[in-house]
């Protein structure tokens, strides 16, 4: 097989066998294709989707590049979750602990910062000392000992997506379906998972802005998922403003660790108990994704899923008194405050600009291999639908790095449109799709 070969049929719409395909990919994993041809073959899939017969072909192919978690011996369902990617979306670190102190198990495969959105490893890792890289029996340990484990890929499992997913997030490549549900169906049915919930991301904050095309998206990924035998249904959510208020690695654990203690903060609370209550109903505990939610909602106000939290943590050799005492961690060298140029109401916040301006200021990467600045971030003091006053504080961005962070006030400023009239009342929730079809979210409302 000649790499350029299978690069420019790609490129040209020339239908790929599976088997050519397989080999491709098999040849980059070996070290046999190079970064850069694979970046070529890669834009060229953006350009040239993939068929369903394609993506299925890889999907499995992704799987098979490494082992699948045999959790025959894990006692109840086994219920994941996954988002095609947000900024500020911190629900994972949220569902996982509630989940599981609900009586339902979370084998939950994870991925790293991708583009401009946040990645549950990566976030989970600025906890000092919390491991997600479990070798399969200690992953089965902590499952088994605090009813959830959040691992990510490894030379075990799926590296084929380790490696893929690494040059997706620095070559503007995240944005095609195919490998999007490749690369999440694999990590799903790798980790042992009998049901996922999936959140599929609408707006400026997504990978797949345009609704038409998320709600087509939502609906490949369901139907790769239960192909290969996966319960899996999805919500669609919008992702137009950043989900909760803060963006980066440390300050999200910081404030999923407040909403676990009771801290409102309604947007992201809504997903989290709406994505909760549909794992509780998949698991079994709950007889609809109403009482799942109220399930969820319990797990909260009691503080069961709280103390989930710190046991997994403790679990995955993470120091909890980081996250009981927040203001222990060290603080970002560097903090700018943001403000409102003139009064009025804040209509927008493009969460897609606030998702680059984090990754540039340091939480995510630029290139392949880079390290990641846990303390760098964005927090938001205004949402959009709030008035705010001339000066007042928009948000506030945090780094460690060397560069002045003050010479990106301008471009957060941009993110902010602040006029008059109300922004037009949109919902956060949007539609549940299952391989039934598709149900608007509202009926699913306790
Ligand atoms: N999450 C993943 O794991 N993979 C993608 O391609 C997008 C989101």
């Amino acid at each position: 097989m000649l790499p350029q070969e299978i690069i420019r049929k790609q490129r040209d719409g020339e239908l790929l066998s599976c088997d050519e395909l397989e080999g491709f990919f098999s040849a980059f994993l070996h070290g046999d294709v190079a970064d850069a041809q694979m970046s070529a073959f890669l834009m060229a899939c953006y350009f040239s989707p993939l068929n369903m017969e394609q993506t299925l072909a890889i999907t499995e192919h992704f799987l098979r590049s490494g082992t699948r978690l045999d959790l025959a011996a894990v006692q109840g369902a086994l219920v994941d979750k996954h988002s095609t990617g947000g900024v500020g979306d911190k629900t994972s670190l949220l569902v996982a602990p509630i989940v599981a102190a609900a009586g339902v198990k979370v084998p939950m495969i994870s991925g790293r910062a991708l583009g401009h959105t946040g990645g549950t490893l990566d976030k989970l890792e600025s906890i000092p000392g919390f491991s997600t890289q479990l070798a399969p029996v200690r992953f089965m340990q902590v499952l088994e000992r605090t009813g959830a484990a959040l691992a990510g890929q490894s030379d075990d499992l799926v590296p084929l997506d380790r490696v893929v997913y690494a040059l997706r997030d620095v070559t503007a490549t995240v944005e095609i379906p195919s490998l999007i549900a490749a690369s999440i169906i694999s990590k799903k049915l790798a980790g042992g998972a009998s049901a996922l919930v999936l959140d599929v991301k609408t707006g400026s904050g997504a990978f797949i802005r345009d609704e038409a095309r998320a709600f087509d998206l939502a609906g490949l990924l369901v139907r790769v998922g239960e192909h290969f035998g996966l319960r899996t249904c999805a919500l669609v959510s919008d992702m137009d403003q950043p989900l909760g208020r803060a963006i980066g690695n440390w300050l999200e654990v910081v404030e999923a660790s407040d909403c676990l203690q009771g801290a409102a903060v309604p947007d992201l609370m809504e997903l989290t108990y709406a994505l909760s209550g549909m794992m509780i109903h998949l698991g079994g505990k709950a007889r609809s994704i109403p009482e799942g939610m109220e399930v969820a909602r319990e797990m909260v106000r009691s503080g069961l899923a709280w103390e989930r939290f710190l046991d997994i943590i403790e679990a995955q050799g993470g120091d909890t008194s980081f996250v009981r005492e927040t203001l222990r961690y060290r603080n970002a060298d560097s903090m700018v405050e943001v403000c409102a140029p003139h009064s009025g109401t804040l209509r927008r916040i493009d969460a897609r600009m606030l998702g680059l301006l984090a990754t540039e200021i340091g939480a995510g990467r630029k290139r392949n291999g880079d390290g990641i600045d846990p303390t760098a971030g964005i927090v938001l003091w205004k949402k959009a639908g709030e008035q705010v006053e001339a000066d007042e504080p928009l948000c506030r961005l945090y780094s460690s790095s060397t560069e002045a962070l003050v010479q990106y006030r301008d471009r957060a400023l941009a993110a902010f449109d602040v006029g008059y009239g109300q922004p037009a009342e949109a919902p956060l929730i949007l539609a549940l799709v299952t391989p039934e079809g598709i149900q608007p979210w509202v009926s699913h409302h306790v």
